[in-house]
């Protein structure tokens, strides 16, 4: 009998971790495990995984109810309650750091965690990779992204493969206006990366097969959408792939995080330039300098709706476990490229572009440098525009 078209859905936010900004305490994710599992038996949604990159509990939902449904929203507003009570009577760092209301409104989008959602006709086998990061934005997705659908010399697939040969609709957001615009490859492939180079600017939010395979990825960019025109602080993003058959490969999705050292704004006080870190969630908490920004990827077969991984884990919940592919000795040498680009990045100190410019900084302190310096500072003598106002002075407010 046919089914329906499944949906997954990634809903992750940072609500307290241990230690400042490192990792949520295990109880946090045991009540989010138990609240999905009665969501479960309750038939809200069909299976469930939680897991967690740094500092941000990550939960995977499977279900048939479409993208922004409210009680599967509310399933993961329930846990992230749960678990901010419990950060907040350990007194945890950042406690309910991403819960930004007081009341659920049907929807997680503009409460304060982020999403990402994707529904399809489930094939014959679907093969799934969940890239999960922290410390960083969604932005810095768009580099390896452009190398996976973009470039034929990282990507055979999109050479050797008929499907894949056929591109991908690339659904760009302009962080800045609040607009999106549809781009194909591979006719417009540089007109993209001449928008998705500028990654203060501009983000990826979804690719779509142009072989009717449907979606290729999606991204969470909750935040960004929000922000239109200020800059509100960094949205650690996920983004959910399907693979194989005419899209990218589990493999050709994994490759530009071996090859390339990329770097990723976010890192220490969201106003930094690191390396990206592929590594275990195991491996994630953010020990130098808050970081360097960490890279997950987690990978499922969807079996009818349920996430089949390897043998059941045993917790509560007792789910399957996700293949771990960031894990191990295979991206050892990335992580050692990682450390030593990012601490060359910090002898730079607090100069761009080791820290980012001015309108990208989390934290900054200049507006309040500047008024006190304003009755301080003079036209240097003999520059022309006696009417120009100083270049800093829209800093001021
Ligand atoms: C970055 C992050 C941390 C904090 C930093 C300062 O996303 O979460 O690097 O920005 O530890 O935190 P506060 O201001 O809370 O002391
Ligand atoms: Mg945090
Ligand atoms: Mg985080």
């Amino acid at each position: 009998m046919a089914r329906d078209k499944v949906t997954v859905t990634v809903i992750k936010a940072d609500v307290g971790s241990v230690v400042g900004h490192s990792r949520p305490h295990p109880s946090m994710m045991d009540v989010s495990r138990e609240i999905l599992a009665e969501k479960q038996k309750r038939g809200v949604i069909n299976d469930f995984y939680v897991t967690r990159v740094g500092d941000d509990i990550n939960l995977f939902m499977t279900h048939y109810r479409g993208e922004g449904d409210k009680e599967v929203h509310q399933a993961a507003w329930d846990c992230f309650q749960a678990a901010t009570k419990i950060a907040k009577s350990m007194k945890l760092y950042a406690a309910g750091q991403d819960i930004l209301t007081d009341a659920f409104s049907g929807n997680v989008k503009g409460a304060g965690p982020g999403s990402a959602e994707m529904t399809f006709e489930e094939r014959g086998s679907e093969p799934l990779l969940f890239f999960l990061a922290d410390k960083t934005e969604p932005s810095s997705f768009s580099g390896p992204l452009s190398r996976v659908f973009l470039d034929p010399f990282t990507t055979t697939g999109l050479v050797v493969d008929a499907r894949a040969k056929q591109g991908f609709d690339v659904e760009i957001h302009d962080v800045l206006k609040s607009e999106r615009v549809v781009m194909s490859s591979p006719e417009e492939t540089l007109s993209m990366l001449s928008l998705l180079g500028d990654t203060s600017r501009y983000a990826i939010k979804r690719v779509t097969s142009r072989a009717g395979i449907g979606p290729a990825c999606v991204l969470s960019t909750d935040k960004l959408n929000l922000t239109a025109g200020k800059y509100i602080g960094k949205d650690d993003p996920v983004c959910i792939c399907r693979c194989q058959s005419g899209l990218p490969s589990v493999g050709e999705y994994t490759q530009p995080f071996l090859n390339t050292t990329w770097l990723a704004a976010g890192w220490m006080r969201g106003s930094h330039y690191g390396a990206f870190y592929p590594c275990s969630p195991e491996e994630s908490d953010p020990t130098y300098y808050d970081g360097p920004p960490r890279i997950c990827c987690l990978g499922f077969q969807l079996n009818d709706g349920m996430l089949q991984g390897l043998e059941p884990a045993g917790s509560a919940g007792g789910k399957h476990e996700p293949v771990d592919f960031f894990k191990g000795d295979t991206f050892a040498e990335a992580r050692a490229r990682a450390i030593r680009a990012s601490r060359f990045m910090r002898s730079q100190g607090p100069f761009v572009p080791s820290i980012l410019p001015a309108e990208e900084m989390e934290y900054t302190s200049r507006p309040e440098v500047l008024k006190s310096l304003v009755s301080r500072f003079e036209k240097i003598p003999g520059s022309g525009s006696a009417k120009g106002a100083p270049a800093c002075e829209k800093d001021v407010e």
